[in-house]
Formats: C-alpha cells, sequence, structure tokens
C-alpha cells in the first residue's frame, strides 16, 4: 500500500513535468500524458510512432471532470452509470472551450473519453488536475501490451516511467460506442454489445469494418504479433505453435493454452501475452483453434482476425 502510494507520487512528477509514462488499466496498458499539454501529448505520438491523424482516448476520474470538456447526452448517462469506471469508450462532442490540445482530437469536433477502473489508475486520476490522454502502450500496429514486462519489451528505456499495476484483468482493449448520433460500435472490446443493446433498450449499429473508417481501430492488420497467423484451426501444420482453449488429450510440444476449460474471459486476459510468449519461444506461424463467437468472444475473434493479415 505505501510502495503504491509511492509510486503513484513518482508517476504524478514526471506527468506534471510532461513527460509520458505507462499506466495500467484493467483492458490493457496505456501510454499516458496531459491531455491539455500538447508538448506531453506530441511525446506518446513519437513514441508509439502513431499517425498524427489518428486520435487518442482521453480518461478521466469522473463525470464532473468530463463535463469540463464534453456535451453529455440520455445515452451516455445510461451507460456511464451501468459501465463506468470499465471498459467503455465513448465518442462525445468536444465543447468550444475545452482545454483538450488539438493533437489528441486530430482537430476533430469529437472526443473519445473512457473512466478506467484500475485502482492505481484512479488514484493517479484524482491526485491530478488534469486528465490523461492514453492510447495502447505498444508500438503502432503491434500487439498491446497487459504486464509491466511488455511495456520494456515495447520501449525500452525510451519510456521514463512504468506503474507497474500487475497483470490487467480483462487483457483486451476497451468497447467504442460512437454517441454523436444513433449508438455505434466502432471496436469490439472488455463489454459485451447485447450488455449495451439492454441497458440503452434499444437496437445499436455496429460499424466496426467500414470503408470509412472512424476509428483506425477498425485498420486492418492490428494487434499482430508480428508473425503470420490462422484461425479457426483444426490441427498444426508443420513448426506452427498451436493455441488451444480447452484441455486435449494428446498434447505435444507445440500446443499453448488460453484456457483450459473453454473459458472465453480467460482466453481474452491471455491472449495477447500468449502471443508475445510464442513469438519469443522462437515460432515463424502460430495456428489458433476455433473460439465461440459470443461474450468476449467475438472480441478475441476480431483481434484474431486483424492480426490474421500479416
Ligand atoms: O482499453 C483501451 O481503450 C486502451 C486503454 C489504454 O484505455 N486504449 C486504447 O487506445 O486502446 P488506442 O489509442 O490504442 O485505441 C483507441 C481507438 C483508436 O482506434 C482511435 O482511432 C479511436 O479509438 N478514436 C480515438 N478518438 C476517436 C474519435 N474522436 N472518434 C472515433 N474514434 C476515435
Ligand atoms: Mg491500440
Amino acid at each position: 500500500m505505501k510502495t503504491n502510494q509511492s509510486n503513484i507520487k513518482k508517476a504524478k512528477k514526471y506527468l506534471d513535468k510532461n513527460q509520458c509514462i505507462a499506466v495500467p488499466t484493467e483492458t490493457v496498458y496505456g501510454l499516458a500524458a496531459n491531455a491539455y499539454s500538447s508538448t506531453s501529448v506530441k511525446k506518446i505520438f513519437n513514441l508509439k510512432k502513431r499517425p498524427l491523424n489518428n486520435p487518442l482516448i482521453v480518461h478521466y476520474y469522473n463525470m464532473n471532470e468530463l463535463q469540463k470538456d464534453c456535451y453529455i447526452n440520455d445515452n451516455f448517462i445510461k451507460l456511464y452509470n451501468k459501465f463506468s469506471p470499465g471498459p467503455l469508450t465513448f465518442i462525445l462532442k468536444l465543447k468550444k472551450d475545452s482545454k483538450i490540445s488539438k493533437l489528441v482530437t486530430n482537430n476533430q469536433k469529437s472526443l473519445a473519453v473512457r473512466f478506467p477502473k484500475h485502482p492505481l489508475f484512479r488514484k493517479l486520476l484524482k491526485s491530478l488536475n488534469y486528465p490523461l490522454a492514453a492510447p495502447s502502450a505498444n508500438i503502432s500496429t503491434r500487439l498491446s501490451s497487459v504486464q509491466y514486462s511488455d511495456v520494456i519489451e515495447e520501449f525500452g528505456s525510451k519510456i521514463k516511467y512504468v506503474l507497474n499495476g500487475g497483470k490487467c484483468k480483462i487483457g483486451v482493449e476497451s468497447t467504442i460506442i460512437n454517441l454523436l448520433n444513433k449508438p455505434t460500435v466502432l471496436r469490439y472490446g472488455g463489454i459485451d454489445i447485447e450488455k449495451i443493446k439492454k441497458t440503452l433498450k434499444k437496437n445499436i449499429l455496429t460499424q466496426t469494418n467500414t470503408k470509412k473508417k472512424i476509428a483506425p481501430g477498425q485498420f486492418y492488420l492490428h494487434y499482430s504479433p508480428g508473425i503470420p497467423l490462422r484461425m479457426n484451426a483444426k490441427k498444426p501444420r508443420l513448426n506452427e505453435a498451436f493455441v488451444l482453449i480447452k484441455k486435449r488429450k494428446v498434447t505435444l510440444k507445440n500446443f499453448y493454452y488460453l484456457s483450459k476449460n473453454n473459458d472465453l474471459k480467460q482466453s481474452a486476459k491471455n491472449l495477447y501475452s500468449l502471443l508475445r510468449k510464442i513469438k519469443k519461444d522462437g515460432y515463424k506461424m502460430v495456428a489458433i483453434e476455433k473460439i465461440k463467437n459470443n461474450g468476449i468472444g467475438k472480441t478475441i475473434n476480431d483481434r484474431l482476425h486483424r492480426a490474421s493479415k500479416y
């Protein structure tokens, strides 16, 4: 507890000095900086090698803080009350007098916002007088980081500080919902769309693969382990790592488990770290058995589909 406090102080110190640092969230680690400072935000884009036309998510402690920068609406309030803090990102209208750096939004009039649940991140946000812009803590197009060692693997000594919050509980990024007009899901993520529908008591649109791409999370080749990946595989090919989600009687050296009992939540949690491990173990190809396409399974399949475009 004591160490946590002093680590939060350390993190705050770096952020106050316009540095960017890595922070734990319940989904994946973020590369965070003061969202009101262009000097700070610029460092995120540089470190991540992220194109400037790909806007960032801004993380707030609560709705009061958010209202300094965005207009809220009825759909937002319903979803906020049900799912925040948690793995849901909202696209809202930016206020004209907001102090959010133009770099965060790529000069657009909308802002992606989220209320992260990880207790260390929440304590950090509470201690600051600005919100934090934070994309996933990985080099663009690569796998997101879900633990301290992943962040170090991505950025090495170029990252000033990593607030260590252990392994991320959910393991895949937040669900993104556009609330500017009719609620539209832009990215599958940690919150099941069926639950969003139930909360809003209406059908919602999905736009995760349209030609007109709003969220570059929709772009192909994303979340890539850096080796070719094959989905819905029945058996491994020669020299291929084979990923399973339930226990098999006969096991081979090249078998890896996301889960041993077809548990989708556990599979999501292990997904990125297992793919990293397989690459490190020296495999040049990976195949994954079929994963049920419901609940968070949809999110897993979405990420695998994009990763398979290698
Ligand atoms: O779980 C998460 O959401 C993690 C943690 C760190 O919070 N963050 C994350 O950020 O995944 P990032 O930058 O890797 O993905 C954010 C996605 C991008 O695809 C971006 O294009 C989209 O959100 N986005 C940001 N602002 C947007 C906006 N105003 N309209 C539409 N999409 C937006
Ligand atoms: Mg990302």
